[in-house]
């Protein structure tokens, strides 16, 4: 992570949903630190942003990032511009995009590099809603790249059917690969909590005939 300027996301006390730093922001935050040098003039979009501890680490490493939250929460967007402030950046759009919503924000959004998404997948009954705006996105710009990391909370769920379903690939990165290594990563007791897995989708390449 930034060594001499620590972020500082804006949280309250309420552990729920995006009030507070999930284990999953800290690992993907030090995944976009890691690719820190392919940043700087890509467009980030990050969902289901929270405190946007991810989002805001990759303004500091120079990409133009748009923070997004589900567009019927003012409070959790307003927690996003928040942990902006909180870290001095001012050039950071952000915008409510509710998944699964093909809204005129998401039509009008520029096209992206990379869209981040830590903890998003914690609901199943939200994982194809999550992945069809994913699709959306990817489908407009067949380049970017979702970068996604995963809290495992039940052995059961799983999105491969739906990947499959959306013509959609997934590789999964080893968390010590980029220096997100237990105990004690990044100050944090994650490893004695939580399993995080970190995972890089994209659209499913054309197999030669
Ligand atoms: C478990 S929290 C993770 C927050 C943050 N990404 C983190 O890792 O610290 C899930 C986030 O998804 C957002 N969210 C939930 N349902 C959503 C929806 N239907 N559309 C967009 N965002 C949603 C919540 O408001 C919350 O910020």
């Amino acid at each position: 992570m930034l060594d001499d300027d620590p972020m500082s996301p804006f949280e309250v006390l309420d552990r729920s949903y995006g009030t507070f730093v999930w284990p999953s922001a800290v690992v993907l935050a030090q995944y976009v630190w890691h690719f820190r040098h392919c940043l700087p003039e890509k467009h980030v979009l990050e969902l289901g942003a929270g405190t946007a501890l991810p989002g805001v680490v990759a303004s500091s490493c120079g990409a133009a990032v748009t923070l997004s939250d589900n567009a019927d929460l003012a409070w959790c967007l307003e927690n996003c511009r928040r942990s902006c402030q909180a870290n001095g950046i001012t050039n950071v759009r952000v915008l409510g995009l509710t998944w699964g919503d093909v809204s005129p924000d998401l039509i009008l959004l520029p096209a992206v590099d990379i869209i981040l998404g830590s903890d998003v997948f914690y609901e199943p009954k939200d994982f194809e809603d999550i992945l069809s705006t994913v699709v959306y996105l990817l489908q407009k710009s067949p380049r970017a790249e979702f970068w996604t990391t995963y809290q495992v909370r039940s052995l059961n769920w799983t999105i491969e059917p739906l990947l499959l379903k959306w013509n959609l690939q997934c590789r999964e990165v080893p968390c010590s690969s980029f220096g997100a290594t237990f105990p004690d990563f990044a100050g944090t007791t994650i490893s004695s909590t939580c399993t995080i897995r970190m995972f890089v989708i994209t659209i499913k390449e054309k197999q030669d005939v």
